[in-house]
């Protein structure tokens, strides 16, 4: 349905507030269901048709399952998902209904739906289409190619992480691009983590072997509130063989930095994505990217999966009017305050 072949946006207004000259946010909020999830569906959709499956599952913060339900409709398969009760996103839950998936909610948090989800398919019962799926991250990869092609290798990739599969799929995604040839050196790469939910930063700060979960994951940012990160294994081998690193950011600082993306850039990104670009700013200000480096921010998904963020976080300029002529006197008096 059009999935991946999305902009790569130069940022022209911030730089000078991020501190690096050259960032380009790869927009992938502009795939069809509005976030990455769909490079790698329409890939494990195409499977599960071609080996006859005739329900397919996954556990979600919200996007994986908006995606799968669009992908399972055209596909002609049932879509089933398991959601953590009260934790996903308006826009995102809007988008399973209107897809037509069965929608089971359990409680607790994202960890505990994929729980479910591993066990049903274990029993058999449904065919999963989480990022255990390798199909997913077959499809997540070309995300990389995307970048490469259009300015080769930047200095830097920064992404949010949650339950980690796309920090190993855009690592992959390189690694066989260097291995055929059409590289000659790889990207440092930073998975960028909520403050309240950042099992791996732990990890990798503290240099343990084991990731040890985060027991209750808190964050504005429910697209990235995981606290066991199944893919963690290859996401921390990603980032160790790029050189690259795993931090966090607060939730004061996502929601700054969506604000800077969307007043200075145009640019509408959800808060998981935002963390993306506060990991920029970050990044910059303790020195490890240098202001000439060339950083490339994936902002995973669409402003419009979260309004209720926007409309608790933002202050509203409204101004009601009670007839024409008030609104126009209204109107003039901003102008007059605009042009002062
Ligand atoms: N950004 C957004 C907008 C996401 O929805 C997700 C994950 C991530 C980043 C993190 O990607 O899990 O591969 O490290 N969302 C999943 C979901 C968990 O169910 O939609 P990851």
């Amino acid at each position: 349905m059009g999935e991946g072949g999305t902009p790569l946006i130069r940022l022209v207004n911030s730089n000078s507030i991020l501190g690096v000259r050259e960032v380009y946010v790869k927009f992938d909020g502009a795939n069809p269901t509005g976030s990455f999830k769909d490079r790698g569906m329409t890939v494990a959709i195409s499977i599960a048709k071609y080996i006859g499956v005739g329900i397919v599952a996954c556990a979600s913060t919200g996007n994986t399952s908006a995606s799968m339900s669009a992908y399972a409709s055209r596909a002609g398969i049932k879509p089933l998902i398991v959601l953590p009760k009260g934790r996903i996103a308006r826009g995102k839950l809007v988008q399973a209904i209107l897809h037509g998936a069965e929608i089971v909610l359990v409680k607790g948090g994202f960890d505990d739906a994929l729980k479910v989800i591993i066990e049903a398919s274990r029993r058999g019962l449904v065919y999963p289409l989480n990022s255990i799926n390798p199909w997913r991250i077959e499809g997540q990869k070309t995300v990389a190619y995307e970048i490469v092609d259009e300015i080769g290798v930047p200095d830097w990739i920064v992404l949010p992480v949650g339950n980690a599969g796309n920090i190993s799929a855009v690592w992959k995604g390189l690694v066989e691009l260097k291995r055929a040839g059409l590289i000659d050196r790889l990207p440092r790469l930073v998975g960028v983590q909520a403050s309240g939910a950042a099992p791996l930063v732990e990890m990798f700060r503290r240099g343990y072997r084991i990731l040890k979960p985060v027991d209750n994951p808190e964050t504005i940012a429910t697209a990235i509130r995981i606290g066991k990160p199944v893919n963690w294994v290859r996401a921390l081998r990603a980032v160790r063989e790029s050189r690259g690193l795993f931090i966090d950011v607060s939730d004061n600082d996502i929601i700054g930095a969506q604000k800077i993306l969307a007043r200075h850039e145009g640019i509408g990104v959800e808060p998981a994505s935002a963390a993306a670009i506060a990991g920029v700013a970050k990044l910059r200000k303790e020195g490890i990217i240098d202001r000439d480096e060339r950083v490339v921010a994936i902002a995973t998904g669409h402003a419009l999966k979260d309004p209720d963020i926007i409309l608790n976080h933002y202050n509203v300029r409204v101004h009601e009017a009670s007839s024409i002529d008030n609104a126009l006197s209204l109107i003039r008096k901003i102008t007059l305050l605009n042009n002062s």
